[in-house]
């Protein structure tokens, strides 16, 4: 039984929960993963799932087409079914839910024919957690594979604790030269200035009298633990204070889990106006590259690789795309670049400038952005414009057990709601 721990924005570990047992934990967040609502909800996020669409279809022909592709944490499998649109020749699809019997009521249909037939026996689902041994025996039933798809992603990109286990899928199951998608994350920081969110999370604990009890007592320690924590939400741009710094980045190919789990992230900025700075803003823009990556195009496939790099975003209805409808843009769907393409998933404030200039990105008609924010200062000095600052900001996680899914509905679909 070991203490539940999770992160602080101070770089501090800290105990938020009473000791908890592993397995409950998981159980809950399983449960949340179990839901046909919940996995909707995932699906229904276009963006996202546009761009991994976009990401698979267009790098089929480097990537998926007549490979052995792994979808790790496959929830509805919707990442294994584009595989398979993609034209791969065997999908393992990985999920430790009870969605993993979903899947498999999709893949008996279509092995007897009925429906969906370019998941006719294709597809094999593989029920259970990454980092079971038996579940680890039963993936390699199909031996190491070509590519592993996978969305591991959560707030600030790495809270979910799901990128550990895409590592962990990667060392164990991944060919060498094999591609993984996503291949990179990005986590960007900004100062930004937001009196009114400010104030509203200070004032989450009342500094006041409460049906007749004096709470003011409690007003310091409330304050400090509400700033100890991220707010996770949507935020203008306009409240940036500064250009966004260089973002730390994880190269999914390369890094070890070791540096999932201990990292530092340099803060330097020079404050672009005069204004009170409530915090650091924190954004992630996600890579899809296949192996080997940074492969500039051929001149001649230039052309394909433009006809790919179309926004991905609500404007577009073609996401329900299935064989047999006009797929993505309008026309046919182009061929795949022979070397890949390189797609884009971003959450921050470029990602409207990304989407208007065809890369993938969040819709161009959002008003607001969805950031990250984490709230780091109460500092209520203005900060001058031109003033140069350096911190360093250190991140130390626990090698715990998955922490809780409640952060992850809020990564998306709050996002979509605003
Ligand atoms: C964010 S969802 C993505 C689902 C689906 N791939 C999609 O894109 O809509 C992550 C999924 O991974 C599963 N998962 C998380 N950790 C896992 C693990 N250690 N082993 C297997 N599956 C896991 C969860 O149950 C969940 O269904």
């Amino acid at each position: 039984m070991a203490p539940s721990e999770d992160v602080t924005m101070d770089g501090k570990n800290e105990v938020k929960k009473p000791v908890e047992d592993g397995e409950n934990k998981e159980d809950f967040y399983f449960t949340f993963y179990s839901s046909l609502q919940n996995q909707a909800n995932m699906i229904g996020d276009v963006s996202r799932t546009g761009t991994y669409r976009k990401a698979i279809l267009g790098n089929a022909a480097a990537a998926i087409r007549d490979k052995v592709v792994l979808d790790v944490g496959a929830g509805s499998g919707i990442l294994s079914y584009m595989a398979a649109q993609a034209g791969a020749k065997a999908v393992v699809a990985l999920e430790a839910s009870s969605m993993a019997e979903k899947i498999q009521i999709l893949v008996d249909q279509a092995n007897k024919g009925e429906t969906n037939p370019h998941l006719r026996n294709r597809v094999r689902v593989v029920k259970g957690m990454v980092e079971d041994k038996k579940v680890q025996e039963d993936v390699m039933k199909t031996g190491k594979v070509d590519t592993i798809i996978s969305e591991p992603i959560g707030v600030m990109l790495l809270h979910e604790r799901m990128v550990e286990t895409f590592l962990l899928a990667r060392d164990l199951f991944l060919k060498p030269g094999g591609s993984i998608l996503p291949s990179a994350g990005h986590i960007f920081f900004c100062p930004f200035s937001d009196e009114g969110l400010f104030n509203e999370t200070e004032q989450k604990f009342f500094n006041q009298t409460l049906f007749g009890t004096d709470f003011t007592a409690l007003y310091e320690p409330a304050r400090t633990e509400v700033f100890a924590q991220p707010v996770v939400g949507i935020f203008p741009p306009t409240s940036l204070m500064s250009a966004p710094m260089a973002p730390k980045t994880f190269d999914f190919y390369t890094c070890k889990l070791d540096d999932l789990l201990d990292f530092e992230i340099p803060i330097e900025f020079i404050a672009s106006r005069t204004a009170v700075m409530h915090g650091l803003a924190s954004w992630f823009d996600l890579d899809f590259e296949p192996s080997p990556p940074n492969q500039p195009a051929d001149e001649t496939e230039e052309e394909l690789v433009r006809q790919w790099d179309y926004p991905v975003g609500q404007a577009s209805a073609n996401w329900l795309w299935m064989p047999g409808e006009l797929p993505l843009n309008p026309g046919p769907t182009p061929e795949p670049p022979r070397k890949g393409l390189k797609v884009t998933l971003s959450t921050g404030p470029n990602a409207g400038a990304l989407a208007a200039s065809g890369a993938a990105g969040r819709e161009p008609e959002r008003k607001g952005r969805r950031l990250d924010q984490v709230q780091a200062s109460r500092d209520l000095q203005p900060v001058p414009a031109d003033l140069q600052v350096s911190v360093r900001l250190s991140v130390a996680l626990t090698a715990a057990t998955p922490t809780l899914a409640s952060r992850r509905p809020a990564l998306f679909r709050d996002a979509q709601r605003s």
